[in-house]
């Protein structure tokens, strides 16, 4: 074995610190250097690290039971949860199926999408549409669905055939003197043209993210946007996914993103704030006719896997669901962001090299540009969100990088999405890290 070590990291060339611990808002590297985890991980963390009360409520469901089989049993946590979630979700989506995470999500509300249809004799729906520069996860369904260019290059003679509109990216897309409503209008036509070119019957599902993440950097769509998308598919019988793995469970100061939009999805997938990564877990929440169809017909779910409704990763997401609504932390999350907004409007507002500050709730993109007016990103495309990745590092602190956002290849967003629990203080000085490193990489590529 080379001194590499076994262990593949994503980056072969340069492996990540070790990290040894955490702490709140913090995470502590072996060398004991703290980073203040300003993007919860990959928008994972939202009650920071280490938190007591998941712990012990997660060791306790350890001591009680660890593992059971979903196709032989089923457990307490995971059923609390299922009820738990859904009787918070507005609307009809009162079922939930739990997963490992995001990818899982995404494939598993394909999956049952296709199956609702089968159930209903309507079995030539197959097609997806989804938007462009979308992250619907790295699995291959969800990978054809996401249209992310530099993501999917390499494996795109494996991909599934999906059809791509428009993202909802009014910075970079909104016509000079288009309003809010007219450039929703304009991108639900295109959402209705294209179902029709498919064939409105082929057509089974229109997945977005309602807050777009990876790939766009906390971008909110037009405020009639997803209305009309809903009026879109209701008129075609299309459903409506919602991709809320980065952006739902209070990321943007709501449990679920949609509710701000004014429309209840048929199928909802979420992770990451879900389990906060206390445990790996996803799930979909599905509107009660998409169940009744599959229990009405074949009475069997189609997809499965090994780990569905693992009672330990239900017993952490619960006790994550439980902290957050005992201690306000949505709210706080509303507030939180708002300040650090505030902050990063003013101190970052007027550079030259900031094109776009936007986001909701405790999602916070920063879009970096090399001509403000041109709104012309930076080249080589994609390196600078990587360099302010490594100067914020350096600096004590996490951010996530968004790269690709204006073609799927070429531009440069920064997420900021710290825990829920960050003090005003400690927003303070995360704005200030941030900052800074954002200077620092700016300075390398100048
Ligand atoms: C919107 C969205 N969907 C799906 C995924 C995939 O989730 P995972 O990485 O847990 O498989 C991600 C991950 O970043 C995401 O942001």
């Amino acid at each position: 074995m080379s001194d590499r070590g076994a262990l593949i990291h994503r980056n072969l060339r340069r492996p990540p610190p070790f990290a040894a611990g955490g702490e709140g808002v913090f995470l502590i590297g072996r060398d004991g250097k703290k980073y203040l985890d300003g993007s919860s991980g990959a928008v994972v963390s939202c009650l920071g690290h280490q938190h007591p009360d998941v712990l012990a409520a997660m060791d306790a469901q350890l001591r009680k039971l660890a593992f059971a089989h979903n196709a032989f049993f089923t457990s307490e946590a995971a059923e609390t949860l299922a009820a738990k979630l859904c009787g918070a979700a507005p609307g009809n989506l009162n079922h939930a199926l739990f997963v490992s995470g995001g990818s899982e999500a995404v494939e598993a509300a394909m999956k049952i999408a296709r199956q609702f249809f089968v159930e209903r004799g309507e079995p030539k729906r197959v097609k997806f549409i989804a938007r462009r520069q979308s992250y619907h996860g790295a699995t291959l369904a969800a990978l054809s669905v996401g249209h992310h260019e530099a993501r999917r290059e390499m494996y795109r003679p494996m991909l599934l055939p999906a059809e791509a509109v428009s993202p909802a990216y009014g910075y970079r897309h909104r016509g000079e003197g288009e309003g809010e409503e007219q450039y929703a209008k304009r991108l639900a036509a295109e959402l209705a043209a294209t179902i029709e070119r498919c064939g409105a019957d082929s057509v089974a599902a229109f997945i977005a993210e309602t807050v777009s993440g990876a790939s766009l950097g906390a971008v909110t769509a037009p405020a009639a946007y997803f209305r009309e998308v809903r009026k879109v598919c209701d008129r075609y019988g299309v459903l409506l996914i919602a991709d809320e793995i980065m952006c739902g469970m209070g990321r943007c100061g709501q449990r679920f993103a949609f509710t701000i939009e004014g429309i209840v999805p048929d199928l909802v997938c979420l992770a990451k704030a879900l389990g906060g990564g206390y445990a790996p877990i996803g799930a979909v929440l599905a509107d009660g006719k998409i169940i009744d169809a599959i229990t009405n017909g074949s009475g069997m779910l189609g997809h499965g896997h090994t780990y569905l409704c693992h009672p330990l990763a239900a017993a952490a997401a619960l006790a994550v669901h439980e902290v957050v609504e005992r201690d306000s932390l949505i709210a706080r999350a509303r507030r939180r962001g708002a300040l650090l907004g505030e902050i990063f409007r003013h101190e970052l507002g007027d550079h030259p090299s900031v094109g776009d500050i936007r986001g909701r709730g405790l999602f916070i993109g920063i879009e970096l540009v090399r001509d403000k007016t041109a709104k012309q990103p930076f080249t080589p495309a994609g390196q600078l969100t990587g360099i302010v990745q490594r100067c914020a590092m350096e600096r004590g602190m996490l951010c996530y990088p968004a790269n690709g956002c204006a073609d799927g290849r070429n531009g440069d967003a920064i997420i900021i999405a710290p825990p829920y629990i960050i003090s005003e203080s400690q927003c303070g000085d995360l704005a200030a890290r941030t900052v800074a490193a954002i200077f620092d990489a700016l300075n390398t590529v100048a």
